[in-house]
């Protein structure tokens, strides 16, 4: 039986990790494990029991390089192995996976694996998973822009064509529609330049659980709660 009604798209903010480790006195790196764990799940359950069509995770963001070198080593070895596992849960499932944010500054191996996980996962359609990687908000809002100052430098476009729609559309690494719902797991009330642009009118919902206990109750529960808003979209 499937969950309907969900919203359509819904962001995560993946955060909590380090605290959940060191409640059990473990490192840190234990609790991104942990939390590259109970993200696959939820994927699996996404896919499985709800009509949820774009999930997008942030993983790293533009500001996490300012980590200590040896959690930013060992986060993007994580990535690294545990995209395998994650690609083959997501052809198991039938789930699309993207990444988006800037890979100019990943490792030639965590792209091409990234790759792979694009091209093996391109025609699976009931679910597509977007992975926020190196992904800053500002950042996407500010490459959209200077893809539009070359098209109007080439005559491409003029500057009068600027509006919602053209930015929308030039921020191309990243397709899915607005999201519906943003979810931040840990207790920490605020979006770190996640999805500045396509959050404009979305829901927030906010859990005191750390990430990597965010269950599949935990998201019911951020679903029943976004049921119940009134989105009004700026309408009465
Ligand atoms: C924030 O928690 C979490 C991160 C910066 C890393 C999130 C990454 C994962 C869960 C792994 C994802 C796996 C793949 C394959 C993409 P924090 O460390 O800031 O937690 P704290 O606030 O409790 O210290």
């Amino acid at each position: 039986m499937s969950l309907s009604g969900c919203p359509e798209h819904i962001g995560i903010i993946m955060d909590g990790n380090g605290r959940w480790a060191k409640k059990r006195a473990l490192p840190r790196s234990a609790g991104h494990k942990k939390g590259a764990e109970a993200m696959e799940k939820l994927i699996s359950f996404a896919e499985t029991e709800t009509d949820i069509k774009f999930l997008t995770f942030y993983a790293f963001s533009t500001e996490n390089w300012s980590r200590p070198k040896e959690e930013v080593d060992y986060l993007m070895q994580l990535f690294e192995t545990h995209l395998d596992r994650l690609l083959l849960t997501t052809e198991k499932h039938d789930v699309k996976l993207k990444f988006t944010g800037d890979r100019s500054l990943l490792s030639p191996n965590l792209v091409s694996k990234m790759e792979e996980c694009e091209r093996k996962t391109s025609s699976n359609s009931k679910l597509c998973v977007f992975i926020a990687l190196n992904y800053g908000g500002r950042q996407e809002i500010a490459t959209a822009l200077k893809g539009i100052s070359e098209k109007i430098k080439n005559g491409e476009i003029k500057s009068e064509e600027i509006n919602e729609a053209l930015i929308s559309k030039e921020m191309s690494s990243f397709a899915p529609p607005d999201a519906d719902l943003i979810i931040r797991p840990s207790g920490e009330l605020r979006l770190s330049n996640f999805l500045l642009w396509q959050s404009a009118y979305a829901e927030f919902y906010f859990s005191n659980v750390l990430w990597p206990d965010f269950s599949d109750k935990d998201l019911i529960k951020a679903i029943d709660s976004f049921n119940k808003r009134d989105r009004r979209f700026g309408g009465v």
